[in-house]
């Protein structure tokens, strides 16, 4: 092939492979290919894009903002964009929520705010060791990757991931096992020979391990056993917050407070980079310039985030339309899920999907709904699990079409429908 996207681009590249088009135009729910064929993007840039394809509401202001004439660059220098940033996040998202966070920039990628994370809590309690949870994902940089589940992302890495260790996340022996048997008695028992951790870092959705949802009662344990044993609960909310499940942060319904909370992908509004990393504001200990970046003050993210917080966020009626159509959504899940043999559904709000106990099903539905026109990827260890994301802003005329059309992929590999609900091999999710 002597395209230059195969004959240059790296081979490590990865979407370009199961959509293998180019996209030219995109809009809100929708991208357009140079074909002029029109996809319904249900990715939504694994979560970068929650309010959709160059949405007017962060757009215009960020068009204002460039012609301004105002900085575009400014690594952590102060500018107006930013104090509009700060100001906004402070009353639209952390004072409505009493939440006492400071709020850090560290680089702009999620792998960032997660270093961030794993460099404060172990400075603070001047422990080195983390743990994290089977099947977790929390990005590509070594101390990301270290508590990262994949084997194969973990291989590339090329040297020992050390200091953290990997701990059962929920229902990982199929409720066979009373919730943190091992962890409750190696840290009552000092003779376990397991170094007391620093932090455990855990997302509340495993969007990229599965898509299992941890119950709620499951996160309160957790949050209780790190307060007794003054371990740092860090949530990664890179891909499960800024609205994903139905609520701004993931954890808000499980009435828990983390120590530390990484946040990015849809933080900037529009898919511009941009991370957070928020914590308790005793644990600000750190030096200035201690952990920095040069891409921390990307000064447009910060317009179209303002925009979008304003927006969505200052008003209650968002997330009570976002709640419909998460109902909306499950509800559809659930019946394709009951009538397909093997199928069960997984996930928590717009971060969910359909999951197969035929691991093969899930990548052949998504390369079904992409000839069909919908853009879904696979998650799970085994590429088990069809991913179902659409923007939070998506109309119910796309999410019906977009599911109609899920459901045609499904019947398409898996065949048709089982008659009725009894006769199915629905699993639990
Ligand atoms: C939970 C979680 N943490 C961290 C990351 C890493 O983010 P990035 O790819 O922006 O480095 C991801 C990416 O998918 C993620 O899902």
């Amino acid at each position: 092939m002597t395209d230059i996207f195969y004959s240059l681009e790296s081979e490590v590249r990865s979407y370009s492979r199961s959509w293998p088009v180019e996209f030219v135009q995109a809009s809100g729910a929708t991208q357009t290919d140079a074909s002029g064929a029109e996809y319904l993007d249900f990715f939504s840039g694994a979560g970068a894009l929650n309010y959709g394809h160059n949405n007017p509401v962060v757009i215009e202001p960020l068009i204002e903002y460039l012609q301004s004439g105002a900085v575009l660059h400014s690594m952590d220098m102060m500018t107006p964009a930013k104090r509009d940033f700060l100001q906004t996040f402070k009353d639209v998202i952390l004072e409505p929520r009493e939440l006492p966070y400071k709020v850090m920039f560290p680089g702009p990628t999620g792998t960032n705010t997660v270093e961030a994370a794993l460099k404060l809590a172990r400075k603070y309690t001047g422990r080195q060791h983390i743990l994290s949870f089977t099947n977790a994902f929390h990005g590509m940089t070594l101390g990301a990757l270290s508590v990262t589940g994949n084997s194969m992302k973990r291989q590339g890495a090329g040297i020992p991931l050390t200091n953290s260790s990997k701990i059962p996340y929920d229902d990982y022996f199929d409720g066979e096992t009373a919730d943190f048997l091992w962890l409750e008695r190696v840290l009552e028992d000092s003779g376990s020979g397991v170094d007391k951790p620093a932090a455990i870092i855990v997302e509340t959705v495993q969007g990229e391990g599965g898509l299992r949802a941890a119950r709620f009662d499951w996160l309160r344990r957790l949050s209780a056993l790190c307060a007794e044993h003054e371990i740092l609960l860090i949530v990664d909310d890179v891909q499960a917050g800024c609205g994903r499940t139905g609520t701004f942060f993931s954890f808000e319904e499980a009435g828990i407070v983390p120590d530390i909370v990484c946040l990015s992908k849809s933080i900037a509004g529009s898919g511009l980079p941009m991370a957070l990393t928020l914590f308790r504001p005793e644990l600000d200990i750190w030096s200035p310039g201690e952990h920095n970046g040069t891409f921390r003050g990307n000064n447009p993210a910060f317009v179209t985030a303002t925009a979008a917080l304003k927006e969505y966020w200052a008003d209650p009626s968002f997330q009570e339309g976002l709640a419909t159509t998460i109902d909306v959504m499950h509800a559809r899940l659930g019946s394709i899920a009951v009538t397909t043999s093997g199928a069960g559904v997984r996930g928590r709000g717009l971060l969910s999907g359909l999951c197969f106990e035929d691991a093969e099903a899930a990548g052949k539905i998504a390369a079904e709904a992409f000839r069909q026109g919908l853009l879904l990827e696979t998650s799970g260890p085994k590429d088990e699990v069809v991913k179902i994301m659409p923007p939070l802003t998506v109309t119910a005329d796309e999410l019906e079409r977009g599911l109609d059309i899920l459901e045609a992929a499904v019947r398409t590999v898996t065949g048709p429908a089982a008659e009725s609900p009894s006769a199915s091999g629905a699993q639990k999710a």
